[in-house]
């Protein structure tokens, strides 16, 4: 009786072995997803599940890259995620730069140098590529087949710093991490690209717009298409809720401490301070490169962390509707509106270069193109704007098939929308 049985037995408790490592799998991505979204300041209500669809890219950690200097804070190397091209994208390449905030003291630098985002000790080995980054040709119609690649983010400056803190014993090196990675990717093959999109979203998004100009640059022949996709990344020099510029005063610390200046674009840094340079609306207009704004208008990250800080905000009066859009009284969304009104301000001269792109929507949001949802839902309930969502108004504005110059009414007129709060 015992040997009749043992044989289903193993089999169950194969089985049970089994369900266990699919529920333990799930349960630690998912975790992991949480804490991205949380670290971005949104999505903490949407749901991530990860999909069939969705393939998982191993980490190829760039040892490399070290003997330039080229290090995360705590002296660690970079490392970026490549998913291959295939057939008719073999040639083309989506560069992705990883956002995650920044770190401007001691205590919030030291404080990364034990997480993802100042060590590759500990980025995950495996990432899921979704939206964007998807290799699935319904959920990504004009760059799945395209050679996909994500850097990983372990500087804490938009990967625009250089310097060794000598009494902190940290590396702000990201300006070399970017030129290791687009260099080793060179060779493995971009150098002869056709097509190039650089890409990110938030803190990578600022990214692309502070690099757009030098990827342009090493593909000097003309034979390249280089364009430029920030997603979230359009973070506004705004007065906060109790009059102060908090990102503003920010920003001064983090391009101060990791000596970001002289790898700012030129074209502002010749008659603005650092720090307003380190703003995409002292940026956009001198960029050479064609550059797509993609960004909610009520940017749940910039809501948060740059208009309604704590330290804006000590009464804690901001506190509901800052987390809860529903929960804004009159006033507050009145200063909200302000915001919006700030942000088509800032784009109305970069949107009358034909070959520039905008998509505005009046969603509380932040980072729309790296989830299925939001990038190109197949069932439809994507973000739109005249009846285009925005995985197809990034292609025909890529490509060339449209202008695409897409600036929403004011909340709450958008049906559309995936709001995060
Ligand atoms: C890319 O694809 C083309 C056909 O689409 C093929 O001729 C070429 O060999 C491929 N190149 C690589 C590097 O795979
Ligand atoms: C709305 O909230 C603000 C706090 O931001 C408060 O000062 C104001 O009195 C409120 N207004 C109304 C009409 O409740
Ligand atoms: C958001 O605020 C509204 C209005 O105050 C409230 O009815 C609702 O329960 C809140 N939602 C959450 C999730 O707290």
């Amino acid at each position: 009786m015992a040997t009749e049985r043992s044989a289903p037995a193993a089999w169950v408790s194969l089985l049970l072995l089994l369900l266990l490592v699919v529920v333990a799998a799930g349960c630690c991505a998912g975790a992991a997803d949480v804490d991205e979204q949380m670290r971005r300041g949104g999505g903490r209500r949407g749901s991530r599940r990860r999909r069939a669809a969705d393939v998982m890219v191993p980490i190829t950690i760039l040892n490399s890259a070290v003997h330039k200097g080229a290090v995360c804070m705590d002296g660690t190397p970079p490392a970026f995620h490549l998913d291959p091209g295939s057939g008719a994208g073999n040639r083309s390449w989506v560069v992705n730069l990883e956002g995650g905030g920044w770190c401007n003291n001691a205590r919030t630098c030291r404080f990364r140098t034990g997480s993802r985002h100042g060590s590759s000790h500990f980025m995950e080995r495996r990432i899921a590529f979704t939206g964007i980054m998807s290799a699935a040709p319904a959920d990504n119609p004009d760059f799945h087949s395209w050679n996909r690649v994500k850097i990983r983010y372990c500087d804490s400056a938009s990967f625009a710093g250089d310097t060794y803190d000598e009494a902190l014993k940290l590396h702000f090196r990201g300006q070399r991490i970017w030129e290791a990675a687009i260099e080793h990717l060179l060779a493995a093959g971009m150098a002869s690209a056709k097509q190039v999109l650089l890409t990110g979203c938030s803190a990578g998004g600022l990214a692309a717009i502070l690099h757009c100009d030098q990827l342009r640059a090493l593909f000097p022949d003309g034979a390249t298409t280089v364009k430029c996709l920030a997603d979230g990344g359009l973070f506004l020099d705004a007065v906060d809720v109790a009059g102060g510029r908090s990102l503003r005063s920010y920003y001064g610390d983090v391009v101060a401490m990791q000596k970001v200046a002289p790898n700012l674009p030129k074209t502002c840094t010749d008659h603005l301070d650092a720090t307003s340079c380190f703003f995409p609306q002292n940026i956009i207009d001198g960029i050479k490169t064609p550059i797509f704004l993609l960004n909610a208008a009520y940017d749940v990250w910039q809501i948060e962390q740059s208009l309604a800080p704590n330290s804006a905000d000590p009464s804690g009066a901001w506190r509901a509707c800052k987390f809860n859009r529903s929960a804004c009284n009159a006033s507050q969304l009145k200063f909200l509106q302000g915001f919006r009104d700030q942000m088509v301000a800032a784009v109305r001269s970069f949107s009358e270069s034909g070959s520039n792109g905008l998509f505005i929507n009046s969603c509380f949001a932040h980072c729309q193109s790296e989830l299925t949802a939001t990038w190109n839902n197949e069932a439809g309930g994507s973000p739109a704007l005249h009846n285009k969502g925005i995985a197809k108004s990034v292609g025909d504005w890529y490509f060339g098939r449209a202008q695409v110059k897409a600036i929403d009414c004011p909340y709450p007129c958008d049906k559309t929308c995936r709001h995060i709060i």
